[in-house]
């Protein structure tokens, strides 16, 4: 497959990007994504240019780091993964392909295609801890009963990987789904029940510091999750926080 890459080239965090065009003649359709950037980067470290740096660890839809907007869409054209599991397949010989990072004012782009989502981190850490007793022997895990239909809502909000395309998707970089997420995973638990009203105030709490947008029900985030993280979630978080605000 030929290509036209137009991809985002930004120094520093400080520097003005820019677009830039590259050729790339040699991509064969069954090659992931990031193996076609690869591509891309040895020829262009062959010529003495700049790598195109871009964020990547397990190239299997776990660690949630390959965070790239492709022709406008968060981890590309297809649904429901993300872009170390796009393969070339999914675009034509002879397409032009825009790359970008992620955009919004919370994830700052570090260099190229990386931003810093450490904003999502901070929330999480506001979440804090979950009280578990340590005295004596360790509790067996059948001890505490969970319906089946809660545990298996919390197991599927605990899939979000953090990877912030619905902060991407959303016109308003709302971070709502993501923060729901990990809300909810420990709100439909009976683990999570002692410091759920603190859990929910502070998380929300963190989400506005850090400057995420406003949430107006657009559900862009939820089409573009890769992990099909469910709107239900900011409903829930929306109870959780009304509870948590009406109890004190
Ligand atoms: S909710 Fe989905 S899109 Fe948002 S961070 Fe989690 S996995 Fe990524
Ligand atoms: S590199 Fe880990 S999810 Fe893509």
């Amino acid at each position: 497959m030929k290509l036209t890459l137009k991809i985002w080239r930004q120094q520093d965090a400080k520097s003005k990007g820019k677009m830039v065009k590259y050729n790339l003649d040699n991509v064969d359709e069954d090659m992931s994504f990031l193996e076609m950037l690869d591509i891309l980067n040895e020829g262009l470290i062959e010529k003495g240019e700049e790598p195109v740096e871009f964020d990547h660890d397990c190239r299997e839809g776990i660690c949630g780091t390959c965070s790239l907007q492709i022709n406008g869409r968060p981890h590309g054209p297809d649904r429901k993964i993300t872009v170390c599991q796009l393969h070339m397949r999914s675009f034509k010989n002879g397409d032009t392909i825009t790359i970008e990072p992620w955009r919004a004012k919370a994830f700052p782009v570090i260099k190229d295609l990386i931003v810093d989502r450490s904003a999502f981190d901070r929330i999480q850490q506001a979440g804090g801890y979950i009280s578990v007793g340590t005295s004596g022997n360790p509790v067996d895990a059948n001890a505490i009963p969970v319906e089946k239909e809660m545990a298996d809502q919390s197991f599927n909000a605990a899939t979000c990987i953090g990877c912030g395309a619905c902060v991407a998707a959303c016109k308003n970089a709302s971070a709502m789904l993501f923060t729901s997420a990990k809300v909810s995973q420990f709100a439909l638990l009976p683990q999570g029940q002692v410091e759920a009203a603190e859990r929910v105030q502070n998380m929300v709490k963190q989400m506005d510091l850090e400057g995420f947008g406003n949430c107006t029900n657009t559900g862009a985030c939820e089409i573009e999750c890769p992990k099909g993280i469910s709107l239900e979630n900011i409903a829930r978080m929306n109870r959780e926080y009304l509870f948590a605000s009406v109890k004190g």
